[in-house]
């Protein structure tokens, strides 16, 4: 369903042009969407570094723009959060002043304990209503929320403490797997355990499901504190101060602290949510995603809050809670008019139900469009979903340091086509170049490095938490001028964005971004390992799976299939269960170039039964064979 008609001749191309042409203007308009306690003085200050800032001078509430403004400008009993569990089978609606009732006093209960404005809260919590109320209370204080995500394990975590150093942690007896409970309690435990900062409490929000054990002194009953707790009002902070910290995969085992700050967010959130996704104040929408992940913060919590809506919060998967016609149950019984999710959930879905036999029965008749992000969107699925929905299927390019989309055949501005393959156009206020290796931009259609010419638009990062050189050395030495996304692709003749690959060593595994880095740091700190690799392989569900390649020690007698159980158990308890790292083999050498470089693409391109040609570079051709033999033992290539 290819619909190309010239994008050049509409409103969006009028939006595009002014939101560059006059960014301070265009930005200082969509800045009337939010309520400010001060107004700024500099829409942008070009001369800040590391990098350029909005709305210097300006004064506001993040929860205040959420909440208390829709209470008093007419939404108190308008839904704000409906938490659908399919999971445990329960369904919730909050109302915008139930919300806010809440929020308000567990800010009381953090003021109390002393957390206030710039201290640090880690969230670290399932997908229920209350990880949402804790982001909602640390904005009100203005507090700098850490969600962690619930699949990374005490490793991870425990990393994260040590670098925002939070005064508090919130978090849940438990979360809900398909099969299991996953008992978040322990898991904390132990990350405070090897983590040299110690947090002053943890507020522990105990399901009936579950109720953990306390430590006394240290941990509080999140019901207990509440019900004594004084309401909280909002605290004013700068447009420039930081609302959150959200640590996302680097090159290394340390991640990178992505900082977000208040004013231009919330400005730039609430313009999307109308122009990018066309959808209005009243209206339900529904990210399917998790808190965890950029997506959750902006499009299921800030984004539907700011501008009025109601967001469906759901605890459960695509398919298995109970079946893959889960997703069609919630947007019809709430009335969803727009979706969000990760292609890999649409893949699932179809893998299950390829007929999309399952949609029957469901009213979808108020249900207007989907959209989808995280990793490429494959032809196939788009097609697949188009047919099946009878919506426009959009493909939208953003990362965590963005905050928001780059590129989109938005639904706001107007007809902008989709073309299949690209996640479409940039989004006003970004500026787009490919760039050669020597910094020059590349003519339509040629690969390159995908950047984006400073100044970033607002909501945008700022630096990284204690990392400014980190944030300049990674994002904005490789060309002068430009942010570097780390995505390698092209820019068509009418200004669509292709994206390739990665130009790191990040993989995206079920729409989660993953360090291989990382998991080979993981896998060497066995005594057993030598040497290592991690790649990225093709899967036709989640996208890419990891698989791992171990040079043993030589001398010491060696059980391979011990220390392979090792390895992958060592990868769940340090990184999580979410790195789906289960397929790895003992090789006897590595193939490397002559000046040591490991091969990792031509492995890749073995594994993924892509044409591949032999490395003029490469030390030992032999050494191939018998890695094509073991990756057959791994069941690579997929037949
Ligand atoms: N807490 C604890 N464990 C978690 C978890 C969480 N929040 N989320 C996932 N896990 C575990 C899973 O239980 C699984 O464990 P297992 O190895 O014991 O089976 C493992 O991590 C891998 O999980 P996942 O990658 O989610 O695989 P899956 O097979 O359970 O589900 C999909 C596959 C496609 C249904 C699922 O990955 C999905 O819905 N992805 C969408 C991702 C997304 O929304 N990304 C955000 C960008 S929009
Ligand atoms: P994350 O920071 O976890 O959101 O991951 C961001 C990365 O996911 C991007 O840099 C891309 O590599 C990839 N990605 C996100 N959306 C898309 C998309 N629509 N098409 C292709 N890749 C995408």
């Amino acid at each position: 369903m290819f619909r190309y008609v010239d994008f050049m001749t509409n409103e969006y191309t009028a939006m595009y042009e002014r939101s560059l042409g006059d960014p301070d203007a265009f930005w200082a308009d969509a800045a009337r969407g939010i309520d400010w306690i001060k107004p700024w003085h500099s829409v942008l200050d070009r001369d800040a570094t590391p990098a350029a800032r909005w709305f210097v001078g300006g004064e506001m509430n993040t929860c205040y723009n959420a909440l208390d403004r829709h209470v008093s400008g007419g939404r108190a009993d308008q839904a704000a959060i409906i938490y659908d569990s399919a999971v445990t089978g329960v369904i919730e609606t909050y109302t915008y002043a139930e919300v806010l009732d809440r929020v308000a006093r567990l800010a009381g209960v953090l003021a109390a304990r002393g957390v206030g404005k710039g201290d640090r809260v880690i969230i670290y919590m399932p997908m229920i209503p209350q990880a949402a109320i804790a982001m909602l209370a640390c904005a009100r204080l203005g507090a700098i929320h850490s969600v962690v995500f619930g699949g990374f394990a005490s490793g991870e975590l425990a990393v994260r403490i040590d670098d925002c150093e939070p005064k508090a942690i919130i978090s849940a007896s438990c979360g809900l797997e398909v099969n299991r409970t996953i008992e978040y309690k322990p898991l904390l435990d132990r990350a405070i355990e090897i983590a040299t900062h110690k947090p002053d409490h943890c507020i522990i929000y105990q399901r009936d499901m579950l109720v953990a054990d306390m430590e006394p002194g240290r941990d509080l009953d999140w019901a207990e504190e509440m019900a004594s707790a004084v309401p909280h009002d909002c605290v004013p902070v700068a447009a420039t101060d930081p609302l959150y910290i959200l640590y996302t995969s680097g090159t290394t085992g340390q991640p990178k602290g992505i900082i977000r700050d208040n004013g231009g967010h919330a400005v730039a959130l609430k313009w999307s949510m109308q122009n990018i996704y066309d959808v209005s104040p009243g209206e339900v929408w529904w990210a399917a995603s998790d808190v965890g992940w950029v997506v959750g913060h902006s499009y299921i919590v800030y984004a539907p809050l700011f501008h009025g809506c109601t967001s469906v919060l759901y605890e459960g998967k695509p398919v298995g809670t109970p079946d893959a016609g889960a997703f069609w149950r919630v947007i019809a019984d709430h009335g969803v008019v727009s979706m969000f999710t990760a292609p890999t959930a649409i893949r699932v879905i179809r893998q299950h139900d390829p007929d999309g036999a399952l949609m029957a029965g469901h009213d979808l008749s108020r249900y207007r469009s989907l959209f989808l992000a995280g990793e490429r969107l494959d032809p196939a699925t788009l097609a697949w979903s188009e047919e099946k929905l009878g919506v426009p299927v959009i493909d939208h390019w953003w990362q965590t340091e963005t905050g928001w989309p780059i590129a989109a055949a938005s639904l706001g501005m107007g007809t902008v086509p989709v073309k299949p393959g690209s996640p479409g156009p940039p989004v006003p206020g970004w500026d787009m170049a490919a760039l050669g290796p020597d910094g020059v931009e590349l003519p339509a259609g040629e690969i390159g490095a995908l950047c984006v010419r400073l100044p970033m638009p607002p909501g945008s990062l700022p630096t990284l938490w204690n990392a400014g050189q980190r944030f300049v050395d990674t994002y904005l030495s490789g060309f002068d001028g430009f942010y570097e996304t780390a995505d390698a692709g092209y820019i068509d003749e009418d200004g669509y964005i292709f994206v390739m690959a990665r130009t790191d060593d990040i993989i995206n595994v079920a729409g989660h971004r993953l360090s291989t880095g990382a998991l080979e740091e993981v896998l060497m700190s066995h005594p057993s390992v030598a040497e290592c690799a991690v790649i990225g392989v093709a899967d036709a569900v989640k996208g890419q799976l990891p698989i791992g390649l171990l040079v043993l020690q030589v001398g010491v007698e060696q059980d391979n299939e011990a220390v392979v159980r090792d390895v992958v158990a060592a990868v769940r308890d340090q990184i999580g269960p979410v790195a789906a790292s289960k397929s790895t083999a003992v090789v006897k050498r590595l193939p490397k170039t002559r000046s040591g470089k490991i091969l990792r693409g031509t492995i890749a391109k073995i594994a993924d039964d892509d044409e591949w040609k032999m490395p003029a570079t490469v030390d030992d051709p032999v050494i191939f064979d018998e890695i094509t033999e073991v990756l057959g033992t791994l069941g690579y290539p997929r037949r």
